[in-house]
Formats: C-alpha cells, structure tokens, sequence
C-alpha cells in the first residue's frame, strides 16, 4: 500500500522529531534551505528545561513559566508542555541524544527565571548534540528523505469548503536555478525563527523568519509579533552571528558588572544577575546607553575553573579563541536578539489556522511563552508540539472509515520548469545592502526600548520597502537572498505593526510612551490575520 506523503519545511528539532513520528506511518519529504545542519537548534547552547529533579514538579515548573509569561501565557499548552516534557526528553535520548550525566544521573543545569534546576543539557552545546542524534537518526530511516539546498519560496495554497487548503509547497533549488513543486496533504511548517530580521542576533544567517512570512502570505493567522526576546548576553563585540554566552553560567554564579566594576543588577530585582531576561536585557541597555559605554562584563570568578572548562566548553573555547582572558578580565557582553515568542497560530495540536499546514518549534505560535519565553522552554515546547503535530497528521491521513485523503499523494521533486522571470543575481551587494538597512531599522526603532514615534516610522518606512521588494520581485526573479530579504520585511513589518498596536509594556515590549500593564485593554494576544 502506498504511503502518504508528508512534507517538513526546517531540519531542526521541531522538524527532525516529526519527521521520525510520522516516518511509523507516512513518507516523509524534509527540506532545507542551506545545509542539513543549519538551524537555530542547531545553535541552541542552554538546554532543555524539564522537572526532572528530586525537589522538582510540573507545578513549578508551570509556575516558573507564567510568572515569565507576564499574564499572556494559555495555561493549557503550559500544562501540556510540561506534563508531557519529561516523556519526550526520554524519546530523544532514545534517538541517541547524549545529556550530561553525573554519577549515572542526569546533571540539571539552572536558567533564570527557574526556582529549580531543571535544565537537561550537553555542556553548553546541547542543540549541537541534538542536531546530531536526530540527524543520524533521519538518515537510518528508509521512510524519510532529507533534502538540502531546497528553499521553499511560499506555500501552495488551493480553497476549500474551510477555508484555505495547503496542498505543498514551491521551492527553489537555489544552486542549480531551478524550480520545484513539492505536493503533500500535509506540511509541517518548521522553518525556526527570525533572529535576522535585527542588527544584533544570536540565530545564524538561515534565520529570516521565512515560515512566518510564508504561511502570513498563505493566508495563516500569526499571533503576538511584538514579543520578541533579546539574549541579555552575546559576546562584544557582536559578530554575525553573534557568539551566545549562555545564561546558564548566572546559574552556576557568574555576575553581570558595570565596567567599574559595580553590581549591575543590585537594586533593580531580587533575582540579581539571574532575573528574567527582559529585566537583565533592559537593564543593560539602559546603563549602556547612560554611561556611554559599548558593553557589560559577565564576571566569571565565581564559579570554580574545573567547573567552567567541564560544563561550558563553548564559551571558554570561543572567548579564547578571541583572545579574550575570562578569567582575568570578565566576558564583555551585549544584548541581542534571540528568540520570536510569536508566530504562526496553532491549536493544541499543531494545527494552524490553514487546512493541511501544522507549525512546529520557533516558527509557531501556541501560547506556551506568552510575553516572556523562560529560558530553555523552547526546545521542550518544540518536542512536545512536534509529536502532538504527528498525532493531527496521522488522523488526518486515516480520517475514520479509512477512506482516502482529499489531496494527491504526490510530491514532485523532479525539476519542472524554470521561476518565472529571469534568475536574480544571488547575493548581489544590492540586496545585501538592503538587508542591513532593514536590520538596522529594525534594532533602532523596534528593539529592546521602543517608542510610538520609532514603531510608526518603522511601520511607514517597511510598508514602503516591501512594495518595493514585491515589484522587484516580480521584475527580478528569484535568488536565495531575495527570497530571505522578501520574508524578513514581510516579517519586520508585523512585528513593528503588532509592536504599535500594543499601547503598554509587558514582558519583552517595552514602551517607554505606555510604560504600564494595561491588564484592561490589553490582557489578549495580538492577532494578524494573513493576507
Ligand atoms: C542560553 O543558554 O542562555 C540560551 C538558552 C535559551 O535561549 O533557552
């Protein structure tokens, strides 16, 4: 009997940890745009937050969340995430994921925002070790098919008696200039997140929201935009990429200092350098900018040296291969961007507002984070929802009575003709320059302090750059990096006009014209409906 067919956009954890669900039932098609082992998961050095630990439980682990959330977490999926984390962190150890163990148990680092260890992790390169264990789990899997350099350019969408209907996907074979159709009753959108669309970002250069920007385009509903979640620590100065100095060091004790040398967060919360990431990244920014100065120092003499080279290899290696001395002067530190906590709308399933189109990981928007994500929750959520997705996409493909799916199981991966118009140049220096001119906008008038003034400039100054890209588009043909820059001033602009429609400050958006919790009028999600 023929299998059905099952398309995966992304090949980080949401995306890999589907693909081997419904790889027990479906054919599964995963595609990358770069190589297999680019993604945010991929980069991910923190851990995976789950109440493991003998003093720990769901309930305060769920506590923990809220309390990050600021009032917009949906208990529901919080509870789901947590209840079912534990389960799915024993799965990936099944695919081969290897954790950090002390004395035969697993060793729990702690975040802030945590009242308890919680966090399973490998070193302070747990995403790298995650990356690996599914990858090679995907390659023994003689039901799925992985496929790099395949950007998918924008879904394909058919109406339906619901609505809209996602029937695959058109995508780019971007180093051989060719267009692909790739048809599929069921997509898994888990193309990650959007760091990129900001000056200063943790997330690699694949980042550009391009899932969000798809599925907005195919007409899905996206939820909460503005919350977007600055990392209080990358490494100054920032590359791009920008090196992450991972939050899991304030857990073993290290300290946030003023370049005097003064406490930074003494006074400001009674969580010290540990407090949830807005305050820290707020707080940073405000001294930086009140003294002038182009960095903070994570003070590292706390935390014995054994226990640095044991447990954070990547910071002590990367800080030394810049020839910066740690132990003797402190790592100098910035904010940058780091996480969407909005995204594509889904429901307790994965499913998104569009027919056939589940969401998974970054890209997806199930109201675990609310306006704060606490640290280390994302890749647990991406675990937890990948397998809830799987679930959907199975029913879907068995509807009761067993009768077949509406939609051919048929998915095209032969070339099949040219995109229309000519191929664009791939990354001429015009296009580049234009992103930076996007980043750059974006990390002035829509970052960690925004004001009415900067978000409504912003939202004028990218409503008129994506026309101008969309007419350019049409005239230009494609190329890798104007399908990124499409997408993230598609993704720019709703973060600048979700950011604008939210008159108070909550979680990560801070305003300093609306500087309250307005619980009044703005205790609900902001939601775009696609276009
Ligand atoms: C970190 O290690 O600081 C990052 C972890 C996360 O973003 O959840």
């Amino acid at each position: 009997m023929t299998r059905p067919r099952v398309l995966v956009i992304g090949s980080g954890i949401a995306g890999l940890s589907f693909a081997l669900k419904a790889a027990e039932w479906a054919s599964v098609l995963v595609v990358t745009k770069k190589s297999r082992a680019d993604s945010n998961t991929n980069w991910a050095r923190g851990g995976i937050a789950a109440g493991l630990g003998p003093d720990d439980d769901p309930a305060l682990h769920l506590a923990d969340t809220l309390r990050a959330g600021d009032g917009l977490c949906h208990r529901d999926r919080v509870e789901a995430v947590v209840r079912e984390g534990p389960a799915r962190v024993q799965e990936l150890m099944e695919w081969g994921v290897r954790f950090h163990r002390e004395n035969g148990e697993l060793s729990l680092g702690r975040e802030g925002g945590h009242s308890r260890r919680r966090i399973v992790r490998a070193g302070d390169r747990t995403g790298r070790e995650i990356e690996r264990a599914l990858l090679s789990a995907v390659a023994r899997h003689r039901h799925i098919r992985l496929i790099q350099h395949l950007l998918v350019v924008d879904l394909l969408v058919e109406a339906s008696p619901e609505g809209r209907r996602c029937v695959g996907a058109v995508a780019l074979d971007h180093r051989r200039g060719v267009q692909v159709e790739l048809r599929a009753p069921t997509t898994l959108l888990a193309a990650g997140g959007a760091g990129q669309v900001y000056l200063h970002t943790t997330n690699p250069t694949v980042a550009t929201g391009d899932g969000i920007a798809m599925a907005y385009r195919a007409g899905a509903r996206v939820a909460n935009m503005e919350f977007v979640q600055f990392h209080p620590t990358a490494l100054y100065p920032t590359e791009d990429p920008a090196f992450l100095i991972s939050e899991a060091l304030r857990g073993e004790g290290a300290l946030l200092r003023l370049q005097d040398g003064s406490l930074l967060m003494e006074g400001r919360d009674p969580m010290g350098s540990l407090a949830s990431r807005d305050v820290v990244a707020r707080a940073i920014h405000q001294e930086m900018g009140r003294r002038r100065q182009s960095h903070v120092l994570l003070d590292v003499s706390p935390i014995p040296r054994a226990t640095m080279e044991a447990r954070f290899p990547g910071a002590v290696e990367g800080c030394r291969a810049r020839g910066i001395e740690l132990f003797a002067t402190g790592i100098p530190v910035v904010p940058a961007a780091h996480y969407m906590c909005g995204g594509v709308v889904t429901d307790e399933m994965g499913r998104s507002s569009v027919e056939g189109l589940l969401a998974s990981g970054e890209v997806a928007f199930t109201g675990v984070h609310g306006a704060n994500r606490l640290a280390s929750n994302s890749l647990l959520e991406a675990v937890v929802f990948s397998h809830r997705a799987a679930e959907a996409a199975r029913s879907a493909a068995e509807p009761p009575g067993g009768g077949p799916s509406r939609v051919p199981h048929q998915v095209l991966d032969s070339p099949h003709g040219p995109p229309e118009g000519p191929l664009g140049p791939n990354a001429s220096e015009a296009l580049t320059e234009r992103r930076r001119l996007v980043r750059t906008l974006m990390w002035n008038d829509v970052g960690i302090v925004r004001t009415d003034r900067g978000l409504t400039r912003a939202v004028d100054r990218l409503t008129a750059l994506r026309a101008e890209e969309e007419d350019r588009w049409t005239r230009e043909g494609w190329s890798l990096a104007g399908v990124e820059l499409r997408n993230l001033l598609e993704v720019a602009r709703l973060i600048a006009a979700s950011a604008l429609l939210r008159k108070e400050s909550r979680g990560l958006h801070f305003n300093v014209d609306h500087p309250e919790r307005d619980d009044e009028r703005f205790l609900a999600d902001t939601t775009l409906e696609g276009r």
